[in-house]
């Protein structure tokens, strides 16, 4: 695996790669380090799926609200870089601050139809205006045919179609499900702040959404979402920030299965202290 710091350097590598085979295919999987079997799920399908597969490492200032949480977040980056070897990456790109925001560059606010101040954007003011910056830059540098996305961030999977669309991007937005721990909780770094005890309870949310999933086919939605929201509150500790149906386009919330194409249930539930997302789709594109 080349790994590589710089822009420049990475345009030539990619240029020469090109050149010398012009169907060529280039995979892009954007992350912040600190990578999981969750992540590795998304470079192995960018793998399968393309000549070339490019990771890319960058602690996104512009994403994050709190200096602090910018500050503590984990770099273990020998670790990262066996995963990506043992998942057969080919590039890791590593670049610093410089080689993304060069000093003339100007932070754009891209119009997303609002999709920025939704659900996860409500409490995090500028996040997905910070994303859509991030990614933009990695579009432009890299040019793959498709990005690597996990629908465990639902919202941002949404935000990057709006953002390739509105920008006239060929890349294809590819959302990989989500990875699981055996019990079913969603795989996330933030899982380690669980108690093992709770890391194997938390599976109460899963439980949860895919009973949702399946009692939609005999209830009306509102009342499979009650009957969620109820098994949740039942558990000893936990507490619902959120748990909405949203059409997947706009992320408006549904009020019935047939009021659009493709629904999804998105949830946060608290636990232990612990933010732990979650979603299902309810109803798919047929
Ligand atoms: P990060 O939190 O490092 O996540 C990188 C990618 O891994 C995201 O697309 C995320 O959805 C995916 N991922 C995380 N847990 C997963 C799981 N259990 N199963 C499948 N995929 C999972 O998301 C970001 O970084 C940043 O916002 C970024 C897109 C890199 C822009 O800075």
């Amino acid at each position: 695996m080349h790994i590589i710091k710089t822009s420049e350097t990475l345009i030539k590598h990619l240029n020469a790669l090109r050149e010398s085979n012009l169907k060529v295919t280039t995979g892009l999987v954007p992350t912040m380090g600190a990578l999981h079997t969750g992540h590795a799920s998304l470079i192995k399908a960018s793998v399968k799926e393309n000549d070339i597969t490019v990771c890319s490492i960058f602690v996104n200032p512009t994403q994050f609200g709190e200096a602090a949480d910018l500050e503590t977040y984990p770099k273990p980056i020998e670790n990262d870089i066996e995963l990506l070897i043992d998942n057969g990456c080919d590039i890791l790109f590593l670049p610093d601050y410089k080689e993304i925001y060069p000093d003339t560059y100007q932070q754009q606010e891209f119009a997303i139809d609002g999709l920025d101040h939704k659900i996860e954007g409500a409490s995090r003011p500028g996040h997905f205006q910070g994303v859509c910056n991030v990614l933009h830059r990695f579009f432009i540098l890299v040019c793959p045919s498709g990005a690597y996305f996990g629908q465990k961030d639902f919202q941002q999977t949404v935000v990057a179609k709006k953002l390739v669309a509105i920008t006239n991007s060929p890349v294809e937005i590819r959302v990989i499900p989500i990875y699981r721990e055996p019990h079913g909780l969603a795989m996330s770094s933030r899982n380690i702040r669980l108690s093992t005890k709770g890391r194997q309870n938390a599976a109460f949310i899963y439980r949860a959404i895919s009973q949702a999933k399946e009692d939609v086919n005999e209830m009306e939605l509102h009342e499979a979402i009650a009957k969620a929201t109820q098994f949740i509150n039942a558990q000893k500790g936990a507490h619902i920030d959120y748990l909405l149906a949203v059409d997947t386009t706009t992320l408006d919330e549904a009020q019935t299965l047939e009021s659009a194409n493709e629904i999804a249930l998105l949830t946060v539930v608290e636990y232990e202290g612990v933010r732990l997302l979650d979603n299902i789709y309810l109803k798919n594109k047929a």
